[in-house]
């Protein structure tokens, strides 16, 4: 597997071709959990990738627990591997998980679902040539869509009472995936921008 180190904000990352690298606004995440943190807090990431969401949640609080899956073996050897190096692996488990496959419902609630999960529309792809991250990292069925309704789909069913599901998605979702949300039993409260002023990840509860 060939690999590269790479300085991303105030941690080391080792990435491959063969992994979704992540993109520089991943604090976005630390940033819209932190007013919304209880005393504890068990937090699932579904697709992690490099671990670069979890390891920076890890490294902003002390409170919590997360358990990181994703389908790619090789991202999760490597998102452990960044675990160590980051000091946060005693914070993350990391499980290869179809999206909840591997996870019970009946034994394991949680306070925080987050996810970057492929949004882009099959049908965009040429739009995005430049890109190398692995196909099935970036591409979802459904005007990219498809990914994002069977998480939605399921979270109700992970999440403890008064918890949060927050999914990244492109800015044209926003209205689309909040009548999903509706439709499944949870509660849109808030979008986030990015740098460029465009929705980037959208906050849903079960507190209604
Ligand atoms: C856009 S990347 C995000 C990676 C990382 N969270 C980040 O932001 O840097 C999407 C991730 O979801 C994973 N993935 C795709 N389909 C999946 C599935 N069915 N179940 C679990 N993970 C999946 C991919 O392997 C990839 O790591």
């Amino acid at each position: 597997m060939k690999s590269n180190l790479i300085e991303f904000g105030k941690y080391k990352l080792k990435t491959s071709k063969d992994v979704f690298s992540p993109r520089v606004d991943i604090e976005i995440f630390p940033k819209a959990i932190k007013k919304l943190l209880k005393s504890y807090n068990k937090i699932i990431e579904l697709g992690t990738g490099t671990g670069a969401i979890s390891i920076s949640i890890a490294k902003n609080f002390e409170n919590i627990d997360i358990i990181a899956t994703d389908i790619n073996q090789t991202a999760l050897t490597i998102a452990k591997y960044n675990a160590e190096m980051n000091k946060v692996s005693d914070k993350i488990k990391f499980i290869n998980s179809n999206w909840f496959s591997k996870i019970d419902a009946k034994k394991e609630k949680f306070d925080f679902i987050i996810t970057n999960p492929p949004y882009l529309s099959k049908k965009n792809k040429i739009y995005y040539s430049e890109l190398i991250d692995p196909d099935n990292s970036l591409y979802s069925d459904n005007d990219g869509l498809a990914d994002i309704q069977k998480i939605i789909k399921k979270s109700v069913h992970y999440l403890k009472d008064n918890s949060y599901l927050i999914i990244e998605h492109s800015h044209y979702q926003t209205l689309l995936i909040k009548e999903y949300a509706y439709n499944n039993n949870l509660k849109y409260i808030e979008s986030i921008k990015d740098d460029l002023g465009f929705n980037r990840i959208s906050i849903f509860s079960n507190i209604f």
